[in-house]
């Protein structure tokens, strides 16, 4: 279906780069531009640029860039006329269809617009003066304000079996649309009936905005009915990765760094009339693909549950997911029996600011806090429990500084030296790692194997290793051809490396069973180091992609993972370069012969990284 020019244009001028590059990366102001980590690789200086006054994007890093309509397709993966219906869909642009276009409408946009008529729908159930009077009521009784009625689209459905099917069909939407939008639902005998009956009706919007599914809350409680009924998973509805909340708080969330997570769909709504941003899981536990998503916009998740039992164990469960997925986290306690809805009905949105400053404990203390009884631990077991615990968790966070203080505070607060709490994490750092299977057994003859730690060894220089392994002739020469022997580690790295070397001239492609079987005289530690590194794929990759290392997956190109390895491997040792070479301009006599050298060969590693960056390096 062609989308004619003058509207593409439309839909380009209407598009701010900014503010979308934002729903994906948090960026800062730097200059007239901003910057960012990178959302096409993993980096951990920020190359990522966006001009707003250019309309374009930059990766300094892996060199891509474009204009808006680039950065979507990129992101969201889709293509071109997808882009565009994309950004007109978010900028509110119509495009114009014929009639045999509209059929052929692709079925998510159908599912799209059953509910987005679905929540008009109740939306005007809500203000029709007989029908939605007692809702009405209901909602104003609980201090929501018109404003925050509209502003979250509250709607209501009637407590009617078919209105909606009923008010559907006046506009030509079919039930098998409304079925797949997870409003209705089949009966046995093939007729259909409303999902949502006699409810508030919330609608839940994806981070961008669009409508996806709805919470319903009971307006009359019935023992039989649950308080809360949400939509059914379907194609565009997956509760595990939607926050509710997000869109509405998105803004406030990026300019504070931090956001407020709570329960309930109600907590969200009072929080945001009080000025305050938060989400809301709907119905579910907290899921790392949220965590993920929050992270786009802060570094800091405020975990803010009721004050009960539930609450307190959906805390720690929250808190493991949060730094797991690499995000800081905090806990805001309240008082017994409250939720932030009743807090800031009863004390108001001023009390409850100030709430939040006193009361937001770090993770750590909110967790120490917790596991004690009034009676302190009760049992040592107890005590030794909380310090797993507490161990476990510190173990996801990948700052030293910050681990360091972690350690420390840890150990003040059981009271054990900071060697065994440190040792403890040790244990948990590595089993975060993912499990580790050789795919041989070692040698018999390998009496004095006791297993070599090969944590020194970066991840990206392991899968070096691996691919060379793995393919063999192509791949060694790739590798070796763009490699140094002396950017490899010193060490059993090296010697695998030599290994390869010799093995590729005699044995060829052969190289891995000729290793395996002891065909090439490879000492003890080597043939471990061959065994650590042949883990299978995908295990590694997972775990790179929870380190946020950027490979491909299936059909993953290989030279491309070859490349991003070198470019790390490389960049590293660079790095380390760097640092020296700074070091000893700073100890040079000022103005001296020596001090201009060092800062020729600063300027020229600093060159050869830029380089290294851009993939100038290597050859396609
Ligand atoms: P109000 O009673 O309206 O103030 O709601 P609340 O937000 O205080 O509800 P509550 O603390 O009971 O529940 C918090 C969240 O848990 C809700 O927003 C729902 O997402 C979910 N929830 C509560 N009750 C149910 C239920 O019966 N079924 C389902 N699926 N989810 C529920
Ligand atoms: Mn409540």
């Amino acid at each position: 279906m062609r989308i004619p020019k003058n509207v593409i244009e439309q839909v380009r001028d209407a598009s701010d780069i900014l503010s979308i590059a934002q729903d994906y990366v948090r960026l800062k102001k730097a200059g007239r531009n901003y910057l960012g980590l990178c959302p096409f690789h993993s980096e951990k200086t920020a190359s990522f640029n966006v001009s707003p006054a250019k309309g374009f994007f930059k990766c300094f890093g892996c060199g891509k860039g474009g204009d808006t309509i680039t950065f979507v397709m990129e992101i969201e993966r889709l293509e071109f006329l997808d882009a565009i219906r994309w950004l007109a869909d978010r900028a509110g642009i119509e495009i114009p269809k014929t009639k045999e276009e509209g059929k052929a409408y692709d079925k998510r946009e159908s599912v799209y617009a059953a509910l987005r008529f679905a929540s008009e729908y109740y939306v005007r159930k809500l203000k029709e003066p007989n029908s939605g009077a007692r809702a009405r009521e209901y909602l104003h009784g609980r201090s929501l304000t018109e404003k925050t009625i509209t502003r979250f689209s509250l709607g209501y459905a009637p407590d009617s079996w078919d209105s909606l099917i009923k008010a559907a069909a006046d506009v030509h939407i079919k039930p098998e649309t409304l079925e797949k939008a997870g409003l209705i639902i089949k009966r046995d005998d093939g007729s259909y009936y409303d999902r949502f009956r006699g409810r508030i009706m919330f609608p839940i919007r994806s981070h961008v905005g669009k409508i996806i599914g709805f919470g319903g809350r009971i307006l009359v409680d019935h023992p039989k009915a649950p308080k809360y009924l949400n939509s059914s998973e379907t194609d565009v509805y997956h509760k595990s990765n939607i926050l509710y909340g997000l869109y509405q708080s998105k803004r406030m969330a990026r300019q504070e760094e931090s956001i407020l997570l709570v329960e309930g769909y109600t907590d969200v709504l009072a929080l945001d009339q009080a000025g305050v941003g938060s989400a809301a899981c709907c119905g579910t536990a907290l899921t790392l693909q949220q965590v993920t998503l929050l992270g786009r916009y802060v570094k800091e998740i405020r975990l803010l549950y009721d004050a009960d039992r539930a609450g307190m164990e959906a805390t720690e469960r929250a808190i493991d997911v949060v730094l797991a997925g690499g995000v800081a986290a905090s806990v805001v306690s309240l008082p017994e029996g409250e939720d932030p809805d009743s807090f800031v009905r009863e004390k108001g949105a001023d009390a409850f600011k100030l709430h939040l400053k006193t009361a937001t404990k770090d993770w750590i203390d909110a967790f120490f806090a917790a596991s004690l009884s009034d009676d302190g631990f009760g049992t040592l077991h107890k005590k030794r429990q909380a310090i797993s615990g507490v161990a476990k968790r510190i173990a996801y966070t990948k700052d030293d500084i910050l681990r360091k203080m972690y350690v420390q505070k840890a150990s003040q607060l059981f009271a054990i030296p900071e060697g065994d709490m440190a040792h403890e994490i040790t244990r948990y750092a590595r089993s975060n790692q993912p499990q580790q299977q050789p795919t041989q057994t070692p040698p018999e003859s390998s009496t004095s194997a006791e297993p070599v730690n090969f944590d020194a060894i970066s991840e990206p220089e392991k899968m070096l290793l691996q691919l060379m392994l793995e393919e063999g002739g192509p791949m060694i020469e790739y590798i070796l051809g763009n490699m140094g022997y002396d950017e490899f580690q010193e060490g059993p790295s090296r010697k695998l490396v030599d290994a390869l070397i010799k093995g590729y001239e005699t044995h060829g492609d052969g190289i891995l069973s000729a290793i395996q079987s002891k065909g090439i005289n490879a000492d003890e530690i080597t043939q471990q180091l061959v065994a650590h590194v042949l883990v299978p794929r995908h295990e590694i990759s997972e775990g790179w992609e929870a380190k946020k290392i950027n490979v491909p997956r299936l059909n993953e190109n290989s030279k491309r993972i070859a490349q991003d390895c070198m470019m790390r491997v490389k960049g590293k040792v660079v790095e380390r370069d760097l640092q020296r070479v700074k070091h000893e301009m700073m100890n040079a006599p000022e103005g001296s012969e020596e001090q201009s050298r060092l800062q020729k060969e600063y300027l020229g590693q600093k060159q050869y990284l830029l380089k290294i960056n851009n993939r100038t390096l290597f050859d396609d």
